[in-house]
């Protein structure tokens, strides 16, 4: 592909348009083989990529592995739980035991922000010309589901042509628990860049005011932003105001695993304040798909009934994107490595 200069993929916030455009027109192609009914592509033979899972996934792992496995590509996957981490290895020794077995790509996912950029930063210097695709990190960024998020809206917009541009203009909603989640952070990254405008929706404790800025510099550590004109962000506190000419609902699970202090006094209260539902989508101008990242904690982000009714919930859209996404970034990473 063309222009395509990333040797790791670790957020959303270094990405032109053209690498979003790269992502989405591959995964696209791909998606297309797939439908054909083509169980295997030979494009990564021979090229072994590692997952290396420090924190517990069931989408991410599995979407990465069959991805590679499309590419025919060989698997080694990492269980922390039956690892040498109970005996005190690193991450970072860890991650050079599968590269010196010949690891192309290492796919990180840690609960610590910025383990896989160290990780990436440890293996460039020392020479090491291993791939690492973030995973997952701390709060800090999810971009493989930044990408299929964005897909699967651009694919809702513009069925036959899911580009970036297939964005640009929507007001998008994203309801929950933001403080906590790297998918919100990295949603804001790839949407705002496709010229989309969103709606930060959710109580004062889990969407702090700051986030109306939260595209405003690039990250710390990064030069220069490669978007010229990113679309606004906003913060509301009411569902009924957030909806009110929304053209799609992003919602996020409320990640108690994350949350130190208790955030939230009422989940019931919660649900009735925030929990999306068939009733609240009404507030929309019209039929609107909602998406989620999944895993769902039914009935508390999102009713059991909508989450069941693929004709508005695309959260098996989105599992299913995830395959052609991941392959598309598999293929960019290890073909264009010098
Ligand atoms: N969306 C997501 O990251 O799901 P997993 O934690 O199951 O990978």
């Amino acid at each position: 592909m063309s222009g395509w200069s990333h040797r790791h993929v670790l957020d959303l916030a270094s990405f032109s348009i053209e690498d979003f455009s790269s992502v989405l027109e591959l995964a696209n192609r791909f998606k297309a083989v797939i439908n054909t009914g083509t169980r295997k592509l030979p494009a990564l033979q021979g090229s072994l990529i590692a997952t290396l899972f420090f924190e517990p996934s069931t989408r991410t792992r599995s979407s990465f592995e069959l991805a590679a496995k499309k590419l025919s590509a060989d698997v080694q996957t990492f269980s922390a739980n039956s690892s040498s981490l109970s005996k005190g290895e690193t991450p970072l020794d860890t991650a050079l035991t599968y590269v010196a077995m010949g690891a192309d790509i290492l796919i990180i996912r840690h609960g610590s922000t910025n383990v896989p950029a160290q990780l990436a930063h440890c293996l460039e210097k020392s020479g090491h010309k291993t791939g690492v695709l973030n995973a997952g990190d701390g709060l800090h960024s999810h971009p493989s589901q930044g990408l299929l998020d964005l897909y699967t809206l651009a694919k809702f917009f513009s069925p036959n042509n899911p580009s970036p541009e297939a964005i640009k203009g929507k007001r998008i909603v994203i309801v929950g628990d933001i403080l906590h989640s790297r998918v919100a952070r990295s949603n804001l990254w790839a949407l705002t860049a496709c010229g989309a405008n969103i709606v930060l929706c959710g109580p004062p404790t889990l969407l702090p005011e700051e986030f109306t800025s939260f595209v405003d510099a690039p990250p710390s550590g990064q030069k220069y932003d490669p978007i010229v004109k990113r679309g606004q962000i906003t913060v509301m506190r009411s569902l009924k105001d957030a909806f009110q000419g929304a053209d799609a609902v992003i919602t996020l699970r409320l990640q108690k695993e994350r949350m130190r202090e208790n955030l939230l006094t009422d989940l019931y209260q919660y649900n009735c304040e925030y929990g999306v539902t068939h009733e609240s989508l009404k507030w929309c101008k019209g039929n609107v798909p909602v998406l989620h990242p999944g895993p769902v904690n039914r009935g508390v982000e999102m009713s059991s009934a909508l989450l069941e009714d693929d004709s508005i919930c695309l959260v098996r859209e989105q599992v299913s994107n995830g395959i052609p996404i991941r392959m598309a970034l598999l293929y960019l990473l290890v073909t264009t490595r010098s």
